[in-house]
């Protein structure tokens, strides 16, 4: 399917979304990088031996395998970049892979004029993003998400973090990408379960945003879903919809503020399940997965704390838990999981501050929810699945 190449200005990053996405690659940065030397018209001039030293591409194993090859085919002035490679997964958003980028870049010959594109999924985008925004005080990048998590959610809106230790996100900066190419055509080569984790944002940004939305996506159950290629036009609507809509958030409240706390929901729980799975396995759950799970205690405690139909809840819950897996929270597991939400950045006065939603479309922030609620909602995952506890 060919869609027209478009472009979303938010922020002042411009975003590229589309099959032709990456063809514009080359003209923005002729454009925009014209300080940058060895670019002309044509590409790298000769006489710009270094140039290649000016732009460094981020790349882990299965995006230098599988993505790499066509964003150079179609750019010739990446062609000529130098690639960088860090470990695939959640482990590798860490300060030490900070340093070992740094490091790269330093003997490289990297200055403040380079420009780091940050070439995979949200492990990528966050970690190159954090690399670039410290690097001499802050150097320029572009991302190219290749994931669904990437696409929808994870390049845009300029927050870029590693995590200390088992702790998600806990040093980080807000620093914008000057532009965003999201080229659908990448998601082809997307493990499946890697589908479901970026699905669950998408599903996410319904539920905060538009109720009648959420009501046609209960007739398409998760499994569904993950079975239209990941090309078709529905899932071009539905990444477009959650890209254009996190654009409006971040637009009015970048430095979240306010308004961009509504992107939180599910994400207080989600990231402390993220980080126990990280604590008792050292091999995360899925982001999304943990997001999933976090809904499902979010959707719990706005039935509690913020008028949520209790129809609502169990069909919310009920859709989760069909689509997504279970995660095993043990009755002992809860007091660690509740330690990790307390190093969560929505703590306020000693409570816990959630996002919530009224009904399906409608978010509220800043709910401030007693530790035996939070108990409860943990407890409404143990009836899910094969859950133990
Ligand atoms: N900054 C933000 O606003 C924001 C928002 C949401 C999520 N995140 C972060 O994003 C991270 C999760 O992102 P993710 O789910 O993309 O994880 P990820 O970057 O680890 O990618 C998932 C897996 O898919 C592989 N992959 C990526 N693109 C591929 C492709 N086209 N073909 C084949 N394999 C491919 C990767 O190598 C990896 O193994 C988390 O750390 C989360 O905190 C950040």
């Amino acid at each position: 399917m060919k869609l027209s190449n478009r472009i979303i200005t938010i922020d002042r990053t411009p975003l590229f979304f589309g099959n032709d996405a990456l063809s514009s690659i080359d003209r923005f940065l002729r454009l925009t990088h014209h300080d940058m030397h060895g670019i002309t018209e044509s590409g790298l001039d000769d006489h710009s031996a270094n140039c290649g030293k000016e732009i460094f591409i981020l790349v882990d194993p299965n995006t230098r395998k599988y993505c790499l090859p066509l964003l150079q085919e179609k750019s010739g002035i990446l062609a000529k970049a130098a690639v960088v490679e860090i470990e695939g997964g959640e482990n590798s958003k860490s300060l030490a892979t900070a340093e070992k980028i740094w490091n790269r870049l330093l003997e490289a010959g990297a200055g403040r004029n380079s420009l780091l594109v940050n070439l995979g999924g949200g492990v990528v985008s966050d970690l190159g993003g954090f690399v670039a925004a410290g690097y001499k005080r802050g150097i320029d990048y572009i991302n190219v998400p290749t994931s669904l998590m990437g696409q929808a959610d994870a390049a845009i809106g300029g927050k870029t973090a590693v995590n200390l230790g088992h702790i998600k996100n806990q040093v980080g900066f807000f620093h914008a990408a000057k532009a965003v190419f999201i080229f659908p055509g990448f998601l082809k080569t997307l493990p499946r379960e890697h589908l479901r984790s970026g699905l669950a944002e998408i599903i996410k940004s319904v539920l905060i945003s538009d109720g009648a939305l959420w009501r046609r996506l209960l007739k398409h159950p998760v499994e569904e879903l993950l079975r239209q290629p990941a090309d078709s036009r529905l899932w071009l609507n539905l990444i477009s919809g959650t890209v254009k809509f996190k654009n409006r958030v971040v637009m009015n409240d970048y430095r979240e503020r306010k308004l961009r706390k509504v992107l939180n929901f599910g994400h207080t729980v989600g990231h402390a399940l993220e980080g126990f799975s990280i604590m008792r396995s050292g091999n995360p759950v899925l982001h999304g997965d943990a997001v999933a799970a976090g809904m499902v205690c979010a959707a719990y405690l706005s039935y509690k704390k913020a008028g949520l139909a209790l129809a609502d809840l169990e069909t919310i819950t009920t859709y989760l838990a069909d689509g997504f897996p279970a995660f095993p929270v043990d009755v002992l597991h809860k007091q660690a999981i509740m330690q990790l939400m307390m190093h969560d950045k929505k703590r306020h006065d000693g409570h816990l501050q959630f996002t919530l939603i009224t009904k399906p479309g409608s978010p509220v922030i800043n709910i401030s929810c007693e530790e035996d609620e939070i108990m409860e909602a943990l407890t409404s995952l143990t009836g899910w699945g094969t859950l133990s506890g």
